[in-house]
């Protein structure tokens, strides 16, 4: 089982423990969690619960504003017992759809974190109309401060573990700014190809050796489909 500590220390702010960030997602044999034309179906059955199991051990569950528009994912549990996380999508431009289901659905809060340069004040009314928590954050050239995001989240809705599901840009935002505990990863049996498909870090990259995270292999799990493995490292610094 996974061991509880991690020896490099969480990240903190003025001294408190920011939540433990876990990333999930699953990728194609080849290293894609989506094709050109943005499909990831990807997991077996077996994967989807293992995703429910985290997500209701999770009082978060992240998402860029890609992937609600590409997959329009409800986030909540489904398949297994457990309450609902508190939904977040990343959002810096404000560019959510408001008939998304996670603006829609009530069965769990939505917060939507957007940049407050980049929006519109109507917007922003209309989702908190609907029901969404609309925070806006002061960001640099358009990326959100994502330890702030953290912040809030632990302060107003008392978030200790985040799920962060992707897409490949928002795990490299979290990567990027060293707010990673956790990255698990399901290995599914498709060749996808395409070098514009998704991977599940994308961004501009750690350019050198001494900058690439370090991860340590904790756990290894062989799916029960015959066809997947779901690895579980921990972050442990830089390489
Ligand atoms: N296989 C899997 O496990 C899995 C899981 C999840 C998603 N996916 C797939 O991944 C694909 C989407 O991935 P993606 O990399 O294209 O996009 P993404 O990470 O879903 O969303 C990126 C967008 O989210 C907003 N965003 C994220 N982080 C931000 C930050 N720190 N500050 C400001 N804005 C931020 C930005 O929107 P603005 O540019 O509008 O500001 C950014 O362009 C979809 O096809 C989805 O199906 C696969």
């Amino acid at each position: 089982m996974i061991a509880s500590s991690w020896a490099g220390g969480w990240p903190t702010v003025k001294g408190e423990h920011l939540p433990y960030v876990i990333v999930f997602v699953t990728m194609s044999a080849d290293g894609k969690i989506a094709s050109v034309a943005k499909d990831s179906r990807l997991s077996c059955p077996s994967d989807k619960r293992r995703l429910h199991e985290l997500r209701a051990s999770c009082d978060a569950v992240v998402v860029g504003a890609a992937t609600v528009a590409s997959d329009n994912p409800l986030l909540t549990v489904r398949l297994v017992e457990g309450v609902n996380p508190v939904r977040v999508v990343l959002d810096g431009r404000l560019s959510i759809n408001p008939s998304s289901r996670v603006v829609t659905d009530r069965s769990a809060k939505t917060v939507i974190a957007a940049c407050y340069d980049a929006c519109d004040e109507g917007k922003v009314t209309a989702l908190r109309s609907a029901g969404c928590d609309v925070r806006l954050f002061k960001c640099v050239d358009g990326y959100l401060p994502l330890k702030e995001v953290l912040t809030y989240l632990r302060d107003a809705y008392r978030v200790k573990k985040v799920l962060v599901e992707g897409g490949g840009e928002t795990i490299w935002r979290f990567f990027k700014e060293g707010l990673v505990n956790e990255f698990r990863v399901t290995i599914s049996p498709f060749i996808i190809g395409g070098r514009a498909s998704v991977t599940p870090v994308g961004g501009e990259g750690f350019r050198k050796l001494g900058e690439w995270v370090r991860l340590r292999l904790i756990h290894v799990i062989a799916c029960e489909c015959g066809d997947e493995v779901h690895l579980i490292y921990k972050v442990v610094g830089r390489r």
